[in-house]
């Protein structure tokens, strides 16, 4: 394979540059052309001018947040003829093979780009670490560590007020990102959409937690579970607690991507050219057992990634 190319879709996720930079550069070191396609399936299938890598224009970027190639939501890339526009752009600038950085929905994408011939390789970066299949997504902990850091500012403003906090966090359907932040941080509650909450618990272990002369309390919400504003304003009817809210938000997207981001980066954009060279496509990197190995596209958006009843049940059990 002499051409390949690389671009990022769906939301930005701290680590994307990481792999950018490991793809352009290991192509580079096999004598391939690497290039850049920017904004992703939408500027692909629109035909935007690709820019071909050079070592040092992926210099500088491994600290950086965001993902230098821009990136694009493309609901409209579910159109077969857009898929089909999309191949023969690539085949006119002699591509002969994709790496695609995002999430689930853009899976989809290059999913269609193998179907149509066009080997394709997939890597996995979403800070909702939704995606079935890899021990891990690029991005996720950078943003469970941003969490963490809003979180140990947040106690200490709850505890000078004595008051309730509820956080409210992202991760789309899935609570993977509450679920993590929510035990590391401490939280004496966390609701994540694949299991029910029970308002009426969280709230007697409030009052519990006052009887003890604990002062205050932070909740963990995920926004596909529960609005903040929701569960603050049935908090404070139910116990008359004082009640303040904070979403996140996108600052949860950005920053200087974590240690394990960068090197998650680096190593599933090595491995995703590895995997070019060696003719496998169709596939996405995934972390299993310490070590980045091929997995079939089609599982990871067929798959619903699973959330840990033990390590939900556990965070219970601490946050007592
Ligand atoms: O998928 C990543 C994510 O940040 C979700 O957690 C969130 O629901 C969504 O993207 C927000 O999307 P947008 O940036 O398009 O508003």
């Amino acid at each position: 394979m002499q051409k390949i190319a690389v671009l990022t879709s769906g939301g930005d996720a701290p680590g994307m540059n990481a792999a950018i930079r490991a793809v352009a550069r290991t192509g580079i070191y096999y004598r391939m052309e690497v290039y850049g396609i920017e904004r992703g399936f939408s500027g692909l299938s629109s035909g935007s001018p690709m820019k071909k890598f050079s070592l040092g224009a992926v210099a500088g970027i491994i600290h950086r947040g965001g993902t230098i190639l821009h990136t694009a939501r493309a609901p409209d890339f579910k159109d077969r003829a857009l898929q089909e526009k999309a191949v023969r752009c690539l085949r006119d600038a002699g591509i002969e093979g994709v790496v695609v950085i995002g999430g689930g929905g853009s899976f989809h994408g290059a999913q269609a780009l193998q179907e149509l011939g066009m080997k394709t390789v997939g890597i996995p970066a979403t800070i909702d670490n939704d995606i079935p299949g890899t021990g891990s997504a690029i991005g996720f902990d950078t943003a469970v560590n941003t969490i963490l850091d809003a979180i140990n500012r947040l106690r200490d403003t709850a505890t000078s007020h004595e008051r309730i906090f509820i956080v409210e966090v992202m991760g789309r359907e899935s609570g993977f990102i509450a679920l993590a932040a929510g035990i590391a941080g401490g939280a004496e509650a966390i609701i994540v959409p694949e299991i029910k909450p029970d308002l009426d618990e969280i709230c007697r272990r409030l009052l519990q937690g006052i009887a003890r002369k604990k002062t205050h309390s932070l909740i963990i919400a995920a926004e596909g579970a529960a609005s903040a504003y929701e569960v603050g304003k049935v908090v404070h009817e139910r116990t008359g607690l004082e009640t303040r809210v904070t979403v996140l938000g996108h600052i949860q997207r950005g920053g200087s991507p974590s240690a394990v981001d960068r090197l998650l980066g680096s190593r599933m954009g090595a491995v995703a050219v590895e995997l070019l060279r060696r003719d496998c496509s169709g596939v996405m990197t995934a972390l299993k057992d310490g070590d980045i190995v091929p997995v079939p596209l089609l599982n990871a958006i067929t798959g619903k990634r699973k959330l840990s009843r033990d390590l939900y049940e556990m965070s219970k059990v601490l946050a007592l």
